[in-house]
Parts: C-alpha cells; structure tokens; sequence
C-alpha cells in the first residue's frame, strides 16, 4: 500500500512532463521542490514564508546539482504575482517545517485563498494535489475548510479525489483535482 506522500507522487508521476509548470507552494526543507525539478526541465516556482526553508532547500539543490528552479520568499496566496503561466502541476503539503518552528504553519485562510486561485490557474491537463494534516488544529481547521470547498466542485467539470486511511485517528490524507 503506497503512503500518502508517496501516492501523491505518483499522481503527479501520471502528469508531470518535461515543459510543464510545475509551483511547489509549500517548500519546507525542499524534498518536495528537488522531486518536481527532477522530472520536469522547467523552472520549478517554489514558495515559503520562511528564509530558513529557502536556505535549506537552496542547499539540498545545489548538492543535487539542480538549476531548474525560482525560490520565492513570500506567501503562497500571492503566488500570481509571480506566475504568469497556466499551472500544470501544484503542490500543498501543508502544515510546519519539519524540525522547525511549529507554531509557523499554513493558515485555513491563506491556504483556502492559495487552493482557489491556483485551481483558477490550473491547466486543462493539470492537476493540484494537496496533502493535508488535520493532526494538529490549525490542520484540523484547514483539512475541513478545503475539504468543504473542493466537495462542492461541480463533478461535471472536475474529479476530485481523496485517499485516506480510514482505521485512523486524523491520519494525514491527500486530495487531488483535476478536470474531467
Ligand atoms: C510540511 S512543510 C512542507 C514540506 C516540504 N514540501 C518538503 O519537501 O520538505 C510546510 C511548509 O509550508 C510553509 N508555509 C507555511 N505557511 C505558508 C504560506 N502561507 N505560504 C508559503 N509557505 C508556507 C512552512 O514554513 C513550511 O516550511
């Protein structure tokens, strides 16, 4: 059974090609942004609120001598500010930089406002994949809030698809939109 990181992968595995555009929205320590440069020859555009994140990511990078990549040091609601293209590939993985500050996590409001707009960019063969983790309570509040607005998604226009362990107590999960 893949894990829920893994299983977005490979649903972006399924789309990812050489010219697509690829914006990791939640850089973090930049395992996330590496994976996207490796599979695309684009610039990868990816955000953090944090400089730590881009630090961090910047060196992961250049030790894997990667070039292909904008980091961008600003809120991912405001990422078409940067981003003048359709997306084709868009990654939340939302929630704390991993051994970092935990009180410094995506907020429902920003994250909601960054999911919508981005869906408003998406490409016609493109596809946002979120990874959710309502294990914490601003994760709780964010997982329910996305949740509530992608549900009512019209189905004739896009599939929108969540994969959950369901023997868990607030496992993370992933939600993934695409158009019909
Ligand atoms: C779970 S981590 C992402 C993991 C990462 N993709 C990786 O591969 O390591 C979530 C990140 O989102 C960042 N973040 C929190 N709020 C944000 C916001 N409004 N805009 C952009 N990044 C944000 C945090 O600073 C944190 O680094």
């Amino acid at each position: 059974m893949e894990l829920i990181l893994d299983f977005a992968k490979s649903l972006i595995l399924s789309k990812i090609n050489d010219d697509s555009i690829c914006v990791d929205f939640t850089m973090g320590n930049g395992f996330d942004t590496l994976f996207l440069c490796n599979h695309t020859k684009t610039n990868v555009y990816s955000f953090d609120i944090q400089q730590q994140a881009l630090n961090n990511t910047e060196k992961l990078l250049n030790d894997n001598n990667i070039h292909n990549y904008k980091l961008i040091l600003d809120n991912h609601s405001n990422f078409a500010n940067y981003i003048d293209e359709q997306i084709d590939i868009g990654l939340f993985n939302f929630g704390y930089l991993p051994n970092g500050d935990k009180t410094i996590t995506t907020q429902t409001n920003t994250s909601l406002k960054a999911v919508k707009s981005s869906l408003e960019k998406l490409s016609k063969e493109g596809i946002l994949v979120l990874v959710l983790y309502p294990g914490h309570s601003e994760g709780f509040k964010e997982a329910n809030a996305i949740e509530e607005f992608v549900r009512q998604l019209s189905g004739n226009k896009y599939n929108v698809i969540k994969y959950d362990f369901i023997n868990k107590n607030h496992p993370p999960y992933v939600i993934a939109i695409e158009y019909r």
